[in-house]
């Protein structure tokens, strides 16, 4: 099985495009020195995406959007569309983070429609999936990432499912510092992975205080893909030392 590797950097609410500039400006010199086999996508605040575009022109770094509406136009106030995003060369989509699911409404009905609206418009979903502490403790985290897994992508073909990316986020591990132990989370990966047909290349992503120290154990393990990284993809040096260490574990 060759599936193909990314890491992707979720800054959620952080940086304004001036600081975006400089960042970018800082982690493109470092491309020389990263895998070349590592997809890297920065996923930025929407107000940056049209500063991170310019800067990142002619690089190999792909751009994601955090979140997006189904609709490709209309009265959805503060929404942003597909072919908005594309304009400016976006290639990813983040969706159904459990951040947007705990604050935003996101259910796993919208995740659906988004699913199938990205797919339309070309850009590739990121599908964030992802078990509570009491979910953990009950037992019934795999029922339950395996449910919204299956949501996320009713009605999409098995074909097309090589082309999606999922993200598997122990909400009790996001920007915490408790992350889940490798293992485990490979283990709750190839669940995920099981779950549908046609998920056998499906790249499928850890998220959950990933950093450069714990990186290299997630990425010797045999159904982890990559990363979705928050925290610790927000300063340039850092994030270009994570992928370094993604790629070449001790
Ligand atoms: P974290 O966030 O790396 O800060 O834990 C990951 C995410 O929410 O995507």
């Amino acid at each position: 099985m060759n599936v193909r590797r990314l890491v992707v950097a979720n800054w959620k609410m952080n940086k304004t495009a001036a600081e975006t500039a400089d960042y970018i400006d800082a982690f493109v010199v470092q491309l020389p020195s990263l895998p070349r086999d590592v997809e890297i996508v920065l996923a930025p605040p929407f107000t940056s995406i049209c500063r991170a575009a310019a800067k990142r022109e002619g690089s190999r770094v792909r751009l994601g959007a955090q979140t997006m509406h189904w609709e490709l136009h209309g009265a959805f106030t503060g929404e942003i569309s597909a072919p908005m995003l594309r304009e400016f060369g976006v290639s990813h989509v983040i969706l159904g983070h459990s951040e947007r699911r705990a604050h935003c409404n996101e259910t796993d009905r919208t995740v659906n429609l988004k699913v199938h609206t990205a797919l339309e418009q070309s850009l590739i979903p990121i599908v964030a999936v992802g078990e509570t502490l009491e979910q953990r403790r009950a037992g019934v985290t795999d029922d339950h990432v395996v449910a919204q897994t299956r949501a996320a992508f009713d009605g999409v073909d098995a074909g097309a499912l090589a082309g999606v990316v999922i993200a598997y986020e122990p909400i009790w591990a996001i920007g915490t510092g408790e992350n889940c132990e490798p293992a485990e989370a490979n283990r709750v990966m190839a669940t995920i992975r099981s779950s549908l047909q046609g998920l056998r290349e499906t790249p499928i992503l850890y998220g959950g205080s990933m950093n450069t120290g714990n990186v290299a154990s997630y990425a010797t393990q045999p159904d982890i893909n990559g990363g979705l990284i928050g925290g610790a993809s927000l300063d340039p040096d850092g994030f270009a030392q994570l992928i370094r260490s993604a790629a070449s574990p001790p």
